[in-house]
């Protein structure tokens, strides 16, 4: 009796052997292609720069040259977004902030939604 059933156990082993291989293959896949995407994900959403951030920053490093109001007289000289963004680049140079891509545009984030605002 329990002879006949070996077989069948042995057999349904191997069926699960194989759904696990299958899974574990998928979770392998998922692996490769889903954490790039979680991250995609991810860096989509700190992409969404902290302009609280960009203030402090831009309060600690810019004042040097120039005060804000810079940003805001009638004659300003950026008139778009990227400009802005150039400009920021060149002035943190001059200024000698070491800001990586995301520090910068939280600043560039700050000068357009406090004055800026270009879309
Ligand atoms: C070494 C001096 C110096 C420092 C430090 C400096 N800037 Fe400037 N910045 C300038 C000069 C010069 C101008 C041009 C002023 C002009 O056109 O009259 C300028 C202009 C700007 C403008 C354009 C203003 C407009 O006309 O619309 C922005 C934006 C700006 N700076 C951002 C920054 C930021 C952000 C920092 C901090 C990383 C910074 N600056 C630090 C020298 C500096």
């Amino acid at each position: 009796m329990y002879g006949c059933r070996y077989p069948e156990l042995f057999g349904s082993y191997n069926v699960w052997t194989l759904l696990i291989n299958i899974n574990s293959e998928t979770t392998m896949k998922l692996m490769k292609f889903g954490f790039p995407i979680l991250g995609l994900m991810l860096g989509s959403f700190s992409a969404h720069a902290d302009v609280g951030h960009g203030k402090a920053l831009q309060d600690q490093s810019c004042t040097q040259c120039h005060d804000s109001s810079v940003y805001s007289r009638p004659d300003r000289r950026i008139k778009s977004l990227t400009a802005l963004q150039q400009r920021v680049s060149m002035c943190k140079k001059q200024a000698g902030a070491e800001w990586d891509e995301e520090e910068t545009a939280d600043v560039v984030e700050y000068l357009n939604t406090e004055f800026y605002h270009f879309k």
